[in-house]
């Protein structure tokens, strides 16, 4: 992966990132790791991170701490925050990345299957936030939260649903402690990701053997998914001390899909400048009338 940013940029930074050991949370800490950062992870799964650790300091010798919680339990949170402290001597950015979620018509759902979704989405974030938050403003830390959030924040979405509700929840907490906190000189963002391959996110949302019938490569206009460089440069300038005017924000990086979701006439990309022809003739016939 190449960085926008130069190197050193985040020499100062230890993040902590939830869910740090796949998917694009590992992408962005190695990315935060390339820019001088040291990165604190944490999941459920240890043999996980450890393998994802290994991987790390092997690359950037004593940069990565894996460290295991469970983000919906708030004293494993307060546990893994502190233990990252007591490693690194400071956490000044956190990254709420971790995540549940698949699809299902709603009706089909347990309350336990809705709970488990929410719970690790919305109340893994604050949990995390609230923790880090109180030790940022006790120690005078002005830290950084970006949280990732989906663009189902604007419109909602069906079959994700559960999904949907923790990720509005993240989003409103994130405008609303943008205005709270400014004066301890915490700033939190958040960046809405269209589709980025991951293993995690496919096997649960875009299963293989339903891809020939739904290519959520159709529904984007740039046509087709991102990369986890261009997330990864995004999110090292939203945690970098150059986004320092930016608070409460909510980056879309998704090649115009929600647009495109969301544009009443966003149908017509399939006519053909010839079928255009034909159209402008009978719109301006009917105009003359
Ligand atoms: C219906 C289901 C289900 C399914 C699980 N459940 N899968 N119900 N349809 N497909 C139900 C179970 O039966 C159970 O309810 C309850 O949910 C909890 O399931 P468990 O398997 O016991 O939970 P757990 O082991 O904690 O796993 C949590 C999980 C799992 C959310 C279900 O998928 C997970 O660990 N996910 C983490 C990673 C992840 O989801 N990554 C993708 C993020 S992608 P009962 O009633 O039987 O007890 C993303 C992108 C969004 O967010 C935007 C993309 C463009
Ligand atoms: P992923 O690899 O499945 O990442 C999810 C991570 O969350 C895993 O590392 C998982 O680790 C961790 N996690 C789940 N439950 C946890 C819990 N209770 N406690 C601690 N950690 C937990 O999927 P991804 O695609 O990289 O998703 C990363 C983020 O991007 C998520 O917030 C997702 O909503 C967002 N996003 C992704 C896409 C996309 O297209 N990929 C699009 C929009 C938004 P363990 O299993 O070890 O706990």
């Amino acid at each position: 992966m190449k960085s926008m940013l130069k190197d050193g940029t985040l020499n100062e930074k230890v993040v902590l990132i939830t869910g740090g050991g796949t998917g694009l949370g590992k992408s962005m800490a190695r990315m935060f790791l390339n820019l001088g950062a040291a990165v604190a992870i944490c999941s459920r799964k240890m043999e996980v991170l450890q393998k994802t650790a290994d991987e790390f300091n092997a690359e950037y010798p004593g940069k990565t701490l894996p460290i295991q919680c469970n983000v919906t339990k708030y004293e494993e949170v307060e546990n893994c925050l502190n233990t990252a402290v007591a490693h690194f001597g400071k956490v000044n950015v956190l990254v709420n990345n971790a995540a549940g979620n698949f699809i299902s018509p709603t009706e089909r759902l347990s309350h336990r299957a809705f709970d488990i979704v929410v719970d690790i989405v919305l109340r893994g974030s604050y949990n995390f936030t609230l923790a880090t938050g109180k030790y940022w403003i006790e120690n005078k830390i002005k830290g950084t939260v970006l949280s990732i959030t989906t663009t189902y924040t604007f419109t909602g979405s069906a079959f994700v649903v559960p999904s949907a509700c923790g990720k509005a929840g993240v989003l409103a907490m994130t405008q609303s402690l943008a205005v709270e906190w400014a004066k301890y000189g915490i700033r939190l963002n958040a960046i809405a990701p269209g589709p980025f391959p991951t293993k995690g996110a496919w096997s649960r949302l875009f299963p293989d053997e339903l891809q020939h019938l739904f290519d959520p490569k159709n529904k984007i206009p740039l046509e087709r998914f991102g990369e986890h460089e261009e997330l990864a440069n995004l999110a090292s300038y939203l945690i970098s001390d150059y986004s320092a005017y930016m608070t409460g924000e909510q980056v879309v990086l998704d090649g115009g899909e929600w647009l495109q979701g969301a544009g009443q006439f966003s149908f017509f990309k399939a006519l053909s400048p010839e079928m255009w022809d034909k159209v402008e003739a009978i719109v301006r016939k009917g105009k003359s009338s």
